[in-house]
């Protein structure tokens, strides 16, 4: 077999996940709004390339292909998911030509390259056939437990180990094991093939368990070894959904924590909702309860109150979003003031300064500098010029129930409060439409339209009306 390279890399993605009890594979299951796959491939993609990366897939198997194809990785398929030690018989073709492998799980999201790259070092140095990455929870319940080697001297932890017993298996005594296996490991390729087709199900699991390889290798006298990682939670895998949750506050509180040292202040991080990819410039203040996610980008200076979701949007500086918003997919000039109660709707574009106030709904909507929206308004496929005022209650009625139509509103323009623009329509440059009117046909720059019932006065007519009923 003709050499590939160094080193490659096999995720272990097949699995149902029989443990969250959901319809979705558990490697779709998000963490800080991203697949838990997404994050495992992520960390993967910084030790080597992508057509270095194998993801064995099996449990809807297209889906979770689908998820994850854009990243350039490799798949191997897993038709029947017999145990994690099958799963990487099944990768034994991608696999072959490589010096070394190293096998990550894709339900453990949180680890980091850093580490990954350790556990290759230290594989490495040991010239190992296998190292194991390991850990020390406060919980080591459910994990697969470390037995090392008996050390000559009883103050020194052997790098040593001699096999990993899982859960299932543990006698009374190994159970005190504090020391658990993440599911990470390092191999070299060739004791790796030659001793893989040696698992069988023949344990407590009743599955072909990688695991089982750290004891068959041991007394084929081959070197096992372990190292374990600074923190536990890097290594937490995500079996329950009370698992995965914990698992998202944590990631999420490392974004608040890369916030916060970029100078965003955010109060009650702990209550907020904020993905991992989302920049925030210093200076800006989230409130509690605030989601913000997506690829979205917020400005310096700006206020982010209670209650606002964000997602993919882009804020510029000094931007005031009051509480309870919804902004979806939209931008935002600089010195804006959103809300309360606003609702931006994918491809609202708001001017600099501009204002949309309390139950106004934007969608397709370009708002220019300094224009106003401040009250219970529908503004929609349509173009506002600016400092152009929209009346309290305006609509533009853009669906004729078949096709979208366009409102065009010119600069310094004035819509009084509940009207009505029927699109397609343009009111121009400094024109005024009276309160009420239901607008229908283009209305050109300074001049005025109104469009209403005239008013009619009945003087006394209630005074009348009151002595009629009093004589019934
Ligand atoms: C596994 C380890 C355990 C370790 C723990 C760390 C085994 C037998 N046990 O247990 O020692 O402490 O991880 O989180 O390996 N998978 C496949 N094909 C299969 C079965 C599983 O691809 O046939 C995948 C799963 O999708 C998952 C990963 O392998 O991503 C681990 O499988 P899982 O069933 O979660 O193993 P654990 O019980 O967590
Ligand atoms: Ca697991």
């Amino acid at each position: 077999m003709e050499g590939k390279g160094e080193l490659a890399v096999v995720i272990m993605a097949a699995g149902k996940g029989t443990r969250l009890k959901s319809q979705r594979p558990k490697v779709l299951h998000e963490i800080g709004g991203k697949p838990l796959l997404a994050h495992v491939i992520a960390a993967a993609s910084k030790i080597v390339a992508p057509a270095d990366i194998f993801v064995v897939i099996g449990h809807q198997a297209e889906k979770v292909r689908a998820a994850v194809a854009a990243t350039g990785v490799g798949f191997v398929e897993q038709t029947e998911q017999l145990g994690t030690g099958h799963a990487i018989q099944c990768a034994r073709d991608a696999i072959q030509g490589y010096e070394n492998i190293l096998v990550l799980s894709g339900d453990v999201p949180l680890i980091r390259p850093d580490t990954i790259e350790q556990l290759w070092d230290f594989h490495q140095a040991e010239q190992a056939a296998m190292t194991i990455l390991t850990a020390a929870p406060e919980d080591p319940t459910g994990y697969g437990r470390i037995v090392r080697k008996k050390s000559l001297w009883p103050d020194i932890i052997p790098a040593e180990v001699e096999a990993i017993v899982e859960q299932k298996a543990l006698t009374a005594e190994q159970q005190k094991i504090g020391e658990i296996n993440s599911g990470i490991y390092a191999f070299r390729t060739a004791p790796l093939l030659a001793h893989l087709g040696s698992l069988d199900a023949n344990n407590a699991n009743r599955e072909v368990i990688l695991t089982d390889l750290a004891g068959l290798l041991q007394a084929a006298g081959e070197r096992v070894a372990a190292i374990q990682a600074a923190e536990a939670i890097e290594v937490l895998g995500a079996n329950t959904i009370a698992e995965l949750v914990v698992l998202d506050a944590t990631l999420r509180m490392k974004t608040a924590n890369r916030l916060m040292a970029a100078g965003v202040t955010i109060f009650r991080p702990e209550t907020c909702v904020i993905d991992a990819e989302v920049e925030i410039a210093a200076d800006t203040v989230i409130e509690p309860f605030v989601q913000l996610l997506g690829r979205t980008r917020i400005g310096a200076n700006c206020l982010i109150r209670s209650y606002t979701v964000i997602e993919n949007c882009t804020l510029a500086d000094g931007v005031l979003v009051r509480q309870s918003c919804v902004l979806t997919e939209s931008t935002v000039g600089a010195g804006a003031k959103i809300g309360p109660f606003a609702h931006l709707r994918p491809a609202s574009e708001i001017g600099e300064d501009a204002h949309v106030g309390n139950f106004v709904e934007t969608k397709k909507a370009k708002l220019g500098k300094g224009a106003k929206a401040n009250h219970l308004s529908y503004i929609g496929d349509a173009e506002v010029g600016e400092r152009s005022n929209i009346g309290a209650g305006t609509i533009t009625c853009n669906y004729d129930g078949v096709n979208k139509h366009k409102t065009r509103i010119g600069m310094d323009a004035f819509i009084g409060s509940d009207s009505t623009l029927v699109a397609p329509v343009e009111v121009g440059d400094g024109a005024y439409v009276g309160a009420g009117s239901c607008i229908t046909k283009n209305v050109p720059a300074d001049s005025l339209a109104v469009s209403r019932a005239p008013q009619v006065v009945r003087e006394g007519w209630a005074t009348a009306r009151r002595a009629l009923q009093k004589k019934k």
